[in-house]
């Protein structure tokens, strides 16, 4: 299904005269940062203009998500602090988009106790918005209602990137995994891959503006080209891109581990462009527990995968993703997810607490484990893996990696910042004219999550 929208054109020739400005709030992960760059490409070709502060923006966005639930808190307290805003000025309008609003019992709760909202839409409906906004800016006249889950695949969405040489491009949306803690099938519906041409053009056209890192997104990369007529599968497909002159770096996020495959391997091991960093999403070091989560893999297979990678090359260092307290975790499984991460010895854990989502598996499971002991488990886990990466840096000084010089640090106004291929961060002397460029950076201190270097 293309993008095309005639509703688009009737409020360009509104803001002509108007000039409303938009501000975008992204809760979540990538792929919800990637579905903001659009709504904000949406936005710019109907005339808004950006705003930053939230303040004095003419619609705020909320891109949402669900997979936590402290998250549900979080979104209605920031709609409710609008309200004052929203009744003093009727310039103002309220959009909610995103994985939350593709559950029910909150469209309910937005019908019922915050009726200022004026636009929701789901997931996979993004044509629809400009019809949205349309209803409630021109015609005064905005309907909340649910609509369900689709297996759209939209094309040609106007995209609006805030970096100049780093994009992500959605390969794939949708989930087939079903792993039992998780919502995220329920809310953004069955896998279905991007055409490859649709894909390859899009890249190109980001080398043409200058982009030089490009990363593939989708909640499960590793599984694009299942469902596409010919066979093109992701290894393929990252040999095409390889391809592509003025692409430096690719990235992916994320593959699951049951779908890892040798060809994978292979062509990571013969790029020159696939970053030596991996993300590869454990959740549990327990195959007991894996096995509870519908994860399809061991603990054994997974660390067979990681060795495997390192075989390819050992420079490659892998981050990932654990769940500590799911239903049923007793001491001995989270030592086994200690003992993953002290055999893996990543280079960056997301950890989270296990977090209830009613309609998934695991949301009837028995869970006797008492909060402050899953807080616990978090900490020790934190702490292990500080320890580690401490460890792991101070092997760093004295080397020399290459870094995409990637703007002025934010903290430090007078230095520069950049990643190693491993995505280390790393601050340095430099100046404008280098930004965009892949420099040599010999590292000479190291902080717990920067290093501090210089150019060669
Ligand atoms: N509780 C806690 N963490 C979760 N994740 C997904 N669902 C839940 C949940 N119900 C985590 C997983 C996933 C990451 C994006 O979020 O680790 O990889
Ligand atoms: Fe959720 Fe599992 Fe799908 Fe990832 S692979 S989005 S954790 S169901």
């Amino acid at each position: 299904m293309k993008f095309v929208n005639s509703y688009k054109e009737k409020i360009k020739k509104y803001n002509e005269k108007h000039h409303l400005t938009y501000h975008i709030d992204t809760m979540g992960c990538s792929m919800n940062e990637n579905d903001s760059n659009k709504y904000a490409g949406i936005l710019e070709s109907m005339g808004f203009e950006r705003e930053d502060d939230e303040k004095k923006a003419n619609l705020i966005l909320f891109n949402t998500c669900c997979i936590r639930e402290n998250a549900e808190k979080t979104l209605f307290g920031r709609i409710g602090a609008l309200k004052r805003q929203k009744l003093k000025n009727k310039d103002v309008y309220i959009a909610v988009v995103g994985c939350m609003t593709q559950q029910k019992h909150i469209i309910e709760k937005i019908k019922e106790s915050y009726r200022f909202v004026d636009i929701v839409l789901g997931t996979s409906c993004m044509s629809l918005f400009p019809e949205k906004v349309y209803e409630s800016i021109i015609q005064n006249n905005s309907k909340i209602e649910y609509i369900d889950v689709s297996n759209n695949l939209e094309e040609e969405v106007p995209i609006k990137y805030e970096d100049q040489y780093r994009a992500s491009v959605s390969i794939i949306y949708g989930c087939n995994n079903f792993c039992s803690y998780c919502i995220v099938p329920y809310v953004r519906g069955r896998e279905r891959s991007r055409e490859k041409e649709a894909i390859l053009a899009d890249i190109k056209k980001l080398a043409k503006a200058g982009y030089k890192e490009i990363t593939l997104l989708g909640q499960n990369v590793n599984s694009y080209g299942n469902d596409l007529k010919e066979k093109y599968t992701f290894p393929m497909l990252l040999k095409d891109i390889e391809a592509i002159d003025g692409i430096e770096i690719i990235k992916f996020i994320s593959p699951h581990p049951k779908d890892f495959k040798e060809d994978l391997i292979e062509v990571i091991k013969s790029s020159k462009k696939i970053a030596r960093q991996i993300h590869l999403p454990l959740q549990s070091g327990s195959t007991k527990i894996l096995k509870e989560m519908n994860r399809k893999y061991t603990k054994d297979e997974f660390l067979e995968i990681v060795k495997k990678l390192k075989e390819a090359d050992e420079s490659i260092s892998i981050s990932t993703d654990i769940i500590v307290g799911f239903p049923g975790e007793t001491e001995e499984d989270f030592m086994e997810t200690l003992d993953v991460v002290k055999k893996v010895q990543f280079n960056q854990i997301y950890m989270f607490i296990y977090s209830k989502r009613n309609g998934t598996k695991a949301a009837s499971m028995q869970d006797d484990t008492l909060p402050q002991e899953k807080v616990k488990r978090l900490q020790r886990l934190k702490k292990f893996h500080e320890e580690q990466i401490s460890n792991n840096n101070r092997k760093m000084i004295g080397q020399v990696y290459q870094v995409l010089v990637e703007g002025k640090s934010k903290t430090n106004e007078t230095l520069y910042t950049g990643r190693t291929s491993q995505n280390k961060i790393v601050i340095f002397e430099a100046s404008d004219k280098e930004i965009g460029k892949i420099k040599n950076i010999k590292i000479e201190s190291d902080h717990l999550w920067y290093l501090k270097g210089k150019i060669e």
